[in-house]
């Protein structure tokens, strides 16, 4: 594995657990220094005690992304800040009938509002660098309907949305901005699903579910000097669209 990214300090919201788990330890595999970001001091240690078996710098940093104020106070602690992985994010999935306002609500201010908020706090620190990279985690549901995953999936095309505009806002200062839209993979968040989710495996060209660390691939390649040519891009990390017929 290169080194590409010594010296550098990367944020990963979400980081205790599944895919922001793997993508940290993805980055601190590519000599990056971490930030783990996340609520649970259990999940943190654990994650803490990987990255320390890769010899990785890291310290964990905890914050509720459901309120802004704590928003801001993590980005102020965080610092200098190269790599930004908006990965955290919520899904309790109900139609549109069942969704509440409570719930509309949280989705909003985890999904979208945290990475905005995030963003608007970091990136210009990279931008007067010269250079950054911030990704965030999208998901099929942001183009392909789901019965039950109507308003996860608004946020997640939002956020998309967003990653085309703060591209065009930070490229000229030398700052990348992608997303990685992963497929149905196996995580904390998603094992409570239990059978019900292998069937969305088996609905991929693939024909199965993600490992995390198969999403924290394709992050980590769009946070690495790989990708140092794409911006506002969206890559499919999705198993493959099976054809009809
Ligand atoms: N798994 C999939 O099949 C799949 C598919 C497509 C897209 N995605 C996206 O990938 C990302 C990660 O998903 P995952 O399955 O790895 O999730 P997960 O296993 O449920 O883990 C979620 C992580 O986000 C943190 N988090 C959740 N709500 C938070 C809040 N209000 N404040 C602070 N931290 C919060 C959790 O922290 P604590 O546990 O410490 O509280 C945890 O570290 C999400 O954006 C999700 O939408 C996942």
């Amino acid at each position: 594995m290169p080194h590409d990214l010594a010296g550098q300090t990367a944020l990963v919201t979400g980081a205790t657990a599944g895919i922001g788990r793997a993508t940290a330890l993805a980055l601190a595999a590519r000599g990056a220094d971490l930030i783990v970001h996340g609520r649970d001091e259990r999940r943190a240690a654990d994650a803490l005690r990987r990255l320390a078996d890769l010899g990785a710098k890291a310290r964990f940093e905890p914050a509720d992304l459901s309120d802004p104020a704590q928003v801001n106070a993590l980005a102020e602690r965080a610092g200098r800040v190269d790599i930004l992985i908006n990965n955290a994010g919520i899904f309790h999935f109900a139609r549109t009938a069942d969704t509440t306002p409570a719930a509309f609500d949280a989705h909003i201010a985890v999904n979208l509002r945290a990475p905005y908020l995030l963003v608007q706090a970091l990136a210009p620190g990279m931008a007067a660098r010269g250079h950054g990279a911030v990704v965030n985690v999208s998901s099929g549901a942001a183009r392909t309907p789901g019965l039950g995953s109507g308003v996860y999936g608004a946020t997640k095309a939002a956020l998309e949305s967003l990653t085309r505009v703060w591209a065009a806002e930070y490229g000229p200062a030398g700052v990348r901005v992608n997303a990685v839209a992963s497929g149905p993979t196996r995580t904390e968040g998603t094992a409570v699903h239990g059978e019900a989710f292998e069937s969305a495996g088996r609905a991929v060209a693939l024909q199965r579910l993600a490992d995390p660390e198969e999403i924290a691939g394709a992050i980590a390649f769009m946070a690495s000097a790989d990708a140092s040519y794409v911006n506002g891009a969206t890559l499919d990390a999705m198993g493959g669209l099976p054809a009809l017929g």
